[in-house]
């Protein structure tokens, strides 16, 4: 069981989400909201359904990442109803259901059935989750504006989420050292990945996402999703995206590893982290994070010019022109808690120099999110670059040398504090 600070803790989580809903309820003109945990569907044609993993709003209240079929009923005024779906079966297992103090916060109920449970006395219902498992039901359905509401109410963590996160920060960060071994051991990516799995005793399929793990150029490819299961002749280098869920919540982070003898790359990698230290620096209340993804393209370019992959341009014309773009193609982060990319980011799209950019909010203490600039050889973006004019500005040798290392992305989770912020990550590396 976890310590009881941490049970105190999610016990105050509970209260405070009650009152958030109230409040969004209250707005919203509604007296009651049901939630559904999901359901995996099943395959087309076929007696196997993919894999599940639960519905946002239901692991905020409950942090029971693993039931299907299960429903949440919140009212004003009266504790949360949690229906829980245990079927008699000899074909499966019921999960167990830790005797833990936050349950007391709630009124429990088990069902045999998948159906929700009654809606006695609720005359303004509105209803939430995947619309075919709320079929029949009557409610408004996943109504928009108050749907964005109720993301609202996960924008700023409670202290009992911020406790999950860094734990989930722990566990993943003793993966990364364990894939980090296999890596300079020699392993394939195939063993990397169970070097992770094995450390941070988590099946794949549990994890908030399938782990990025790519040796040499694969580490090139932003999500690559394969696993090679040979190791090749040379290898040089890993980039390895990988977190673990604890209780519902999320760690998403990301290590790049140079092989031995990979000199120039490990100065990037270097350089990189650099970057990423300074770019953490910058979380603070009142911060535009777009900003933050602003500097990291001007940071990248004076790498590129540091390390003579480009010159004669300035860090400024780096950026205008679009070379750092060809290395740097993705956004710096995002927010972080029951899901991986978690809700609420985008209250207004991007900028268009930032189109894949995932949050564009004004930082407040207590938000989670994450900080992870990369560079990358990608062929496919650089070669439109070295046909161009601006291609003289690029050492083509050097980057032919660093192509075979694929990439680098350093990913760390961080929390806006009062006055700035605590880095999750690295205090679990500590
Ligand atoms: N693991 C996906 C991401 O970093 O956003
Ligand atoms: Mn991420
Ligand atoms: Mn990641």
């Amino acid at each position: 069981m976890p310590d009881t600070e941490l049970l105190t803790l999610q016990i105050d989580h509970v209260g405070i989400l009650q009152s958030r809903y109230e409040k969004v309820l209250e707005d919203h003109g509604y007296d009651g909201l049901l939630i559904s945990s999901g359901a995996a569907p099943m395959r087309y044609d076929d007696d196997q359904s993919w894999h599940f993993q639960g519905y946002g709003p239901f692991l905020h209240w409950t942090g029971l990442a693993g039931y299907e079929h299960a429903w949440l009923l919140i009212r004003k005024g009266r504790k949360p109803l949690l229906s829980l779906y245990q079927l008699v079966d000899f074909w499966h297992a019921s999960l167990e259901l830790a005797q833990e103090p936050w349950l007391d916060e709630f009124e429990l109920r088990f069902s045999e059935s998948r159906s929700a449970p009654e809606l006695d006395g609720l005359s303004q219902l509105a209803i939430l989750g995947e619309p075919s498992l709320l079929a029949g039901l009557s409610g408004d359905e996943n109504p928009g504006a108050l749907c964005a509401a109720v993301n609202e109410t996960r924008v700023h963590k409670t202290a009992y989420e911020i406790a999950c996160l860094a734990h989930a920060n722990k566990l993943a960060m003793a993966g990364h050292r364990a894939a980090r071994d296999a890596f300079l051991a020699g392993g394939s990516e195939f063993e990397i990945n169970l070097a992770y799995q094995r450390a941070t005793q988590q099946r794949e399929v549990d994890a908030p996402y399938n782990s990025i793990i790519g040796v040499n150029e694969h580490a090139g490819t932003l999500h690559y999703q394969y696993y090679d299961t040979a190791a090749p002749a040379k290898s040089r280098s890993l980039l390895i995206d990988a977190g673990v869920r604890y209780r519902a919540y999320c760690s998403d982070i990301t290590r790049t590893t140079a092989g031995v003898g990979e000199g120039r790359f490990a100065a990037l990698v270097q350089g990189l982290e650099q970057l990423q230290f300074r770019l953490c620096k910058m979380v603070a209340p009142g911060v535009d994070y777009v900003d933050i993804h602003r500097k990291t393209h001007l940071g990248i370019a004076a790498l590129l010019g540091a390390a003579g992959l480009v010159s004669d341009l300035s860090d400024e014309d780096m950026v205008a022109e679009g070379v750092t773009r060809a290395v740097f193609p993705h956004g710096i982060g995002h927010f972080l808690g029951v899901q991986v990319h978690d809700v609420a980011g985008k209250p207004v799209a991007p900028p268009a120099d930032a189109p894949f950019l995932r949050l564009t909010r004004t930082l407040e203490p207590g938000m989670v999110v994450t900080i992870e600039p990369g560079l990358y050889f990608i062929p496919s973006l650089l070669e439109p670059l070295l046909s161009s004019p601006l291609g003289r500005h690029i050492n083509q040798s050097l980057l032919d040398e660093l192509q075979g290392c694929g990439g680098i992305r350093i990913e760390d989770n961080l929390m806006v504090t009062d006055s700035g912020y605590r880095n999750l990550t690295r205090e679990a590396e500590a």
